[in-house]
């Protein structure tokens, strides 16, 4: 019965707790204090860090400034910008930062400038005028938080969690960059000394899975505003530029694979998977079979063959050629988080799934069949294959990775990693180490070759 509960709890968390924290961040009730942590700085981190972040230096010595001499990510910052305050307290009217983020959409001067992205929403913007309204309390942030500072490994459980969870993690081909993505957007950072490099900003405003094309020169973001819409942005590797933005989920898109550099496909809450081709920017087919909503999908090598996972506990095979459900496989009893192919496989291809009800199964989906299951002190919630697919990585609800192996379907090694819930991880594509991200914006490097 604990079990049970502590599964439901993980199962609700991990499809629920980003949902919240921006149902947080946006229900503006007039009555209530409006929290500067919760609510106005993720707007904040989101749509504004990347330009107006204090000055700082990359690892060229490089030195970025903030746009217009304006930071936004520290308080001092926005009570002395080059212009003076920009927000006046008590007086929204009178304060630039709200003229220019309530400016007629294409008008010059709006605030982000139209190049990175669609205005702030009526709800944003009602809530920041808000908040200056009644005094523009910051509360004990002072800032500096997210933007200027490296990733750490250190875990400060003593501080109030303000930081949103990684949610993806993503290496750059070349294996020199990592990506993370979280409510505040993409953070890239320099794999060998974790310092941030740059953030990009994304349309949507929860994110949760980030893919590059088959060729790297591509990077799909997905994610979305619960319940209403799925945003996929697709931007240029290594240039940051945005080039596609694909809207026709009405939930958040959870996942994203590509089938190959023009064309790929999405998973959404809303329990469908659509199919988009670059060439046009268009969906071309819609896959509906899932109950619940989808969490991940996999292409097979055939590039034809497309298994998905969710809610709904079930592994589901498809052809592409003909859009039909092909078989859905039921033997996982809590919902499903995660899929992975295994590389290197000779003969049948094989998949791994991850789920709730702590199992990790290796599938052949061509014929359907469940070959083995591993089980787990803890739910597996994001699952990869080393290189050489001689182990499966799993990153796990209590914050630790654990490896398993897909022959014996042992568990051979057991790594500590974060506090709280694993949520991501990805693997390098060269040097035998994993990164692995969760709450608070943690992030660690695990050199998982040496715990083989
Ligand atoms: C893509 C880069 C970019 C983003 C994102 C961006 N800004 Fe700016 N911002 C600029 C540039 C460039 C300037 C200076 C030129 C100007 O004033 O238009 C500027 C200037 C400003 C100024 C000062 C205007 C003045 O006259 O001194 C304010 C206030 C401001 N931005 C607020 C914001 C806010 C709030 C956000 C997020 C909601 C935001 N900006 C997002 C690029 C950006």
């Amino acid at each position: 019965m604990k079990h049970e509960q502590q599964n439901l709890a993980v199962s609700i968390f991990s499809f629920m707790f980003i949902l919240l924290f921006s149902a947080l961040a946006i229900s503006a009730e007039p009555q209530i204090e409006i929290d500067f942590e919760t609510q106005v700085l993720p707007i904040f981190q989101n749509r504004c860090f990347s330009c107006h972040s204090a000055s700082k230096a990359d690892p060229n010595g490089t030195i970025t400034k903030p746009k217009g001499g304006v930071e936004l990510d520290n308080v001092k910052g926005i009570e002395t910008s080059l212009h003076g305050e920009v927000i006046i307290a008590g007086e929204p009217q009178d304060s630039l930062l709200y003229q220019r983020i309530t400016l007629p959409e294409g008008e010059a001067s709006i605030m982000p400038p139209s190049e990175a992205g669609a205005p702030l929403t009526k709800l944003e913007t009602d809530l920041i005028q808000k908040w200056i309204a009644h005094g523009a309390n910051y509360g004990k942030w002072t800032g500096n938080q997210s933007a200027s500072k490296p990733l750490t490994t250190d875990t400060h459980p003593h501080q109030p969690t303000v930081m949103p969870p990684i949610t993806s993690l993503a290496f750059s081909h070349d294996g020199k960059s990592v990506v993370a993505c979280s409510q505040a957007g993409l953070h890239v950072y320099d794999w060998q000394t974790l310092t941030l490099q740059r953030t990009i900003a994304v349309q949507a405003r929860n994110t949760h899975d980030l893919a590059f094309s088959p060729d790297g020169d591509q990077l799909a973001v997905s994610g979305g505003n619960p319940a209403t819409d799925g945003i996929i942005e697709i931007f240029s590797w290594p240039e940051g530029k945005s080039l596609h933005v694909l809207r026709k989920h009405r939930d958040s898109v959870t996942a994203v694979a590509w089938r190959d550099n023009l064309s790929l496909a999405s998973a959404s809450l809303d329990r469908d998977i659509i199919l988009w081709d670059l060439r046009t920017g268009t969906s071309v087919q819609r896959l509906k079979g899932h109950s619940r909503g989808v969490s991940s999908l996999c292409f097979l090598d055939d590039k034809q063959t497309l298994v998905s996972t969710g809610v709904d506990q079930n592994v589901r095979v498809w052809n592409l050629a003909t859009g039909e459900l092909i078989r859905s496989l039921n033997n996982h009893t809590l919902p499903a988080h995660d899929l992975a192919l295994r590389p290197n496989q000779i003969g049948l291809p094989m998949v791994a799934s991850a789920s709730d009800d702590r199992t990790v199964r290796l599938w052949q989906p061509t014929i359907g069949r469940m070959v083995k299951f591993a089980r787990l002190k803890e739910a597996p919630l994001n699952i990869a294959w080393l290189n050489n697919g001689s182990k499966i990585v799993a990153a796990c609800a209590d914050g630790v990775v654990r490896l398993v192996d897909p022959d014996s379907v042992e568990v051979t090694g057991e790594i500590p990693a974060l506090n709280g819930w694993a949520y991501s991880l990805a693997v390098h594509p060269t040097d035998g180490s994993v990164i692995i991200g969760g709450p608070n914006a943690q992030v660690k490097k695990l050199p998982v070759a040496s715990y083989q």
